[in-house]
């Protein structure tokens, strides 16, 4: 595994002329939008890359951007692995060890996300402030591989206090409205029965959705700082249970996204 990090990262090194950048954003359901404000340098697609997956799923192209974004360096993956989508976990976090190998520091992740908070609407934008893993299989099982770090990674601070008080400033200066919550990461890919969604509520769950979990499991194993957001895209609260589809999920995030998008930017610029 060390050999194909290394591999990939050299690969990328080696077509990135400029400064590598130490912030990287997972372009997520509701931050699509987010690649028109990148002064975009450079794209490989995730096909040319080697030891890369590729992704498959409506609405996530696959590629990597590089660019600044709010008057820094960035990289952004258009295109996430979801665990649903049949890769194993070490192919779903691959990218993030590519980006410890490159020396990212901050890791940007959004989300679409059911809601089981009462307090919740759709098209609301919540940031994450603690998940539940509901995985049936962890990425860092199996060796351990001391240089990527520890083998019993402390969680008890996955989501970076400072960018969380930071992102929670720029909204409240904005007027823009932010929820705060705990994500369960769950497989997928079926959306929630109504006791499912009540399981996890009763279980401290605040939203439901099916990635970035992992991500951020191997982004704390590798020292990263953690920013995250989910879009409520539909609700799990008794009462409120309506039929949900993908496009209806896509509609949702949509609205929200230049919300969400801001912050992110607005965080960057102040790192
Ligand atoms: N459950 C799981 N994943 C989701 C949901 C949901 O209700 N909405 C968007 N992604």
């Amino acid at each position: 595994m060390l050999q194909k990090i290394q591999q990939t990262a050299d690969f990328i090194k080696n077509k990135i002329a400029g400064e590598i950048p130490q912030i990287a954003i997972i372009l997520g359901t509701g931050l699509g939008e987010l690649v028109h404000s990148i002064a975009i340098e450079k794209e490989i697609s995730y096909s040319d890359i080697p030891n890369f997956p590729v992704s498959t799923v409506e609405g996530h192209s696959g590629k990597l951007i590089f660019g600044k974004l709010g008057g820094k360096d960035i990289i952004a993956m258009q295109g996430r692995f979801h665990f649903y989508e049949g890769y194993d976990m070490k192919e779903v976090t691959f990218p993030i060890r590519i980006f410890q190998a490159l020396g990212i520091k901050y890791l940007f992740v959004s989300n679409a996300a059911g809601g089981m908070n009462s307090s919740f609407e759709v098209g609301d934008i919540m940031l994450i402030e603690d998940h539940i893993n509901m995985f049936p299989e962890h990425p860092l099982r199996g060796k351990n591989h001391k240089e990527l770090g520890v083998r019993f990674p402390d969680m008890s601070k996955a989501y970076d206090k400072d960018l969380r008080v930071l992102a929670t400033g720029i909204a409240k200066e904005n007027n823009i409205k932010l929820q705060y919550g705990v994500y369960v990461g769950t497989q997928g890919p079926t959306f929630e029965t109504p006791a499912e969604y009540n399981y996890f509520k009763i279980i401290g769950g605040d939203a439901v959705g099916m990635s970035t979990v992992p991500e951020v499991i191997v982004a704390n194993h590798a020292g990263m700082k953690v920013l995250a957001f989910s879009i409520i895209t539909d609700l799990g609260v008794i009462g409120k249970i309506v039929e949900v589809t993908h496009e209806d999920v896509q509609i949702a995030a949509n609205e929200a996204q230049p919300k969400m998008a801001f912050i992110m930017q607005e965080v960057i610029k102040k790192l």
